[in-house]
């Protein structure tokens, strides 16, 4: 959450940092500014609301300083308005920070009883007070900075500048992530490297508590006050870069890149001639002494890590359990060292998972990461890595690394099940057949895009949207209903078909959209009847099922039907379907679609 950018060198300052806030809008959108440099003063400008009004606000303003540093909010202390954006200034020292100072309310008091006046109800303006005074006390920036180090708690990512040393930036971090990249001449932080990558692609990832001073030509970096030699990474950056390639939204092109980006995740561990999985990287040997596995992720990707917990359990035989990553970390939870812990994370930056994982390696587990984002923390500090292999996700609602995390996490309980001796490889062959044939039947039931681009305005007239499906289906059913949530601001549930009676069924009238997901699986018989007793109450059904299924089309409003499959492929399928509908609903309604209100795409604060 939030996004922070600074720049040391030749280029057009405020075009670098600009350009590179718009790379780091998907962490948050409600306000924007920089502070730059200009005849030997820091200027700043700051604008309430998406970046486009900050650019708006600049529009041709020139700055001579060859430095400076940016920020994109989702806030946590403090309205969205321009003056709790940040960069924050006091006296000579001007920063930008991504995360939240947790003794924020002590600090303020100290602050104000000693005649500090704030100017905005931020976190972060008392990180600029302490530095300042620091700085006033006689200290260069670099000594200040460790100075208050010792007395900020939380998580952090700081960007400084200071009047007195027009020449350098200083970047230190607890938490959130924080890159910095050496070009020729110049330098570039960045939350992200999408931002760092069309300048340099030679980075250094922060570790928590390193502090770096970078001058244009001179870069150190010290960890616990004392100088490290960096071991620089290089980008393997085919320049991902994020382009709309004629779309309306970033989340459309997404949706429709999922055939290729389901085949990416899963090709790396898939042996052709053979017709066989071999996960790639992993100690298979060790996954012969696993006896339960945890899968823990936030989201999106928990409702992944659930269609995760049906497969592996039904191919392997081993018990998984599922957990909200800010659950699991604060249950004190029993995790016996012969564990795997699974942590799934599009991002791999959010909090409450790498929390959940550190944890989980301090109980003495080994942990396997699915992440879509190479070298992002959580990547970095698992035992055992997968990947989503999507590409750059750009949509703050998740949808191509949710269908590849499903492909992954099938290939994980095909291997696991191998080990444990469960799958008889005729099996196999057929899985790996089945989830090579995807992709081109994804393409064809991408069609469906027609259908509710022409359905949305009688759709969006519903007052909420029931998701129903039984099995791995149910997963699929609390995606979509996570999804309309997100993107249209409709109530929505997802339930699973036999829990209805239980509750939910009462709050089903002719206002209500039931959305069924009813492939003719072992399930079929008892899935159907629920949504008999559904549409007795007076629901509107939109059906997902198979196709020739003349019984489901007849119970229903509108029947889409999908070609004949089974219980890994069927929810893989049923996902497009249900992205589609949120899609068109939201955009019907007005909603934005790729940046839906209060919400951001990665979460790397509590
Ligand atoms: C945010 C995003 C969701 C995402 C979730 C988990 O809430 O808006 O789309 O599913 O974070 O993110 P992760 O990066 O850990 O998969």
């Amino acid at each position: 959450m939030c996004g922070i950018v600074g720049y040391l060198g030749d280029k057009d300052v405020k075009n670098v940092l600009i350009e590179g806030l718009k790379t780091l809008e998907y962490r948050g959108y409600d306000s924007a500014g920089v502070s730059i440099f200009n005849a030997g003063k820091i200027e700043k400008v700051r604008a309430a609301g998406k970046l486009q009004s900050l650019i708006d606000k600049i529009g041709s303003t020139g700055f001579d300083g060859s430095l400076g540093i940016a920020h994109t909010r989702w806030a946590t202390h403090g309205k969205p308005t321009e003056r709790n954006a940040h960069p924050h200034t006091v006296n000579k020292v001007s920063l930008v920070h991504n995360g939240i100072i947790e003794n924020y309310m002590e600090l303020r008091e100290e602050l104000v009883a000693c005649g500090s006046v704030m100017s905005s109800d931020t976190d972060t303006e008392l990180v600029a007070h302490l530095i300042s005074k620091e700085v006033d006390s006689g200290k260069d920036l670099y000594e200040a900075v460790l100075e208050v180090k010792k007395k900020i708690t939380g998580a952090y990512a700081v960007l400084v500048m200071s009047e007195d040393q027009p020449e350098e930036i200083i970047g230190f971090k607890c938490g959130p992530p924080l890159i910095v990249g050496l070009g020729e001449g110049e330098v570039v932080f960045a939350s992200d490297v999408q931002a760092i990558a069309p300048h340099t692609k030679k980075v250094f990832y922060l570790e928590d508590e390193d502090v770096v001073l970078a001058r244009k030509d001179d870069l150190k970096i010290f960890r616990e006050s004392k100088k490290i030699d960096p071991v620089w990474t290089e980008l393997d950056w085919s320049k991902q870069v994020a382009e709309k390639s004629g779309y309306e939204h970033f989340m459309l092109k997404e949706i429709f890149e999922q055939p290729r980006a389901f085949a990416a995740a899963i090709e790396p561990h898939i042996n052709i001639e053979r017709q066989s999985v071999v996960l790639k990287d992993i100690d298979v040997s060790l996954l012969k002494d696993i006896d339960r596995i945890f899968i823990v992720a936030c989201g999106t990707s928990y409702y992944a890590g659930m269609y995760g917990e049906y497969v592996i359990e039904k191919l392997a035989g081993v018990p998984v359990e599922l957990e909200i990553a800010s659950e699991f970390r604060y249950k004190e939870p029993f995790i016996p060292s012969s564990s795997l812990v699974v942590v799934i994370s599009q991002s791999g930056e959010t909090a409450d998972t790498l929390a959940a994982l550190r944890l989980a390696k301090e109980k003495g587990a080994k942990v396997l990461s699915l992440c879509n984002t190479k070298h992002s923390t959580i990547d970095r500090e698992a035992d055992f890595k997968l990947y989503m292999n999507s590409g750059v996700e750009v949509g703050v609602a998740s949808t191509k690394a949710f269908i590849s995390s499903l492909g992954v996490m099938t290939l994980l309980a095909t291997q696991l099940s191998k080990v444990h001796d469960r799958v008889p490889k005729e099996d196999e062959q057929s899985i790996v057949r089945s989830l090579l044939g995807l992709p081109s039947v994804m393409e064809s039931v991408l069609a469906y895009d027609k259908f509710f681009a022409k359905a949305a305005d009688d759709l969006k007239k519903f007052k909420g949207f029931l998701y129903m499906g039984r099995g791995t289906n149910y997963p699929i059913a609390l995606e979509g209903a996570l999804k309309m949530k997100e993107l249209a601001y409709k109530h929505a549930e997802g339930y699973a078909a036999g829990e209805m009676k239980h509750g939910p069924l009462a709050l089903i009238d002719e206002e209500i959209l039931i959305f069924m997901l009813c492939p003719q699986d072992h399930l079929y018989e008892k899935t159907l009847s629920n949504l008999e007793e559904a549409k007795a109450r007076g629901g509107y059904i939109v059906s997902v099922g198979t196709k020739g299924d003349e019984q489901l089309k007849s119970l229903s409003e509108h029947f889409l039907a999908l070609p004949k499959g089974d219980f890994i492929t069927n929810p893989i399928l049923e996902t497009i379907p249900v992205q589609l509908v949120s899609y068109h609903v939201a955009k019907a309604l007005g909603c934005d679609v790729d940046q839906p209100r209060n919400l951001a795409k990665s979460v790397t604060v509590e």
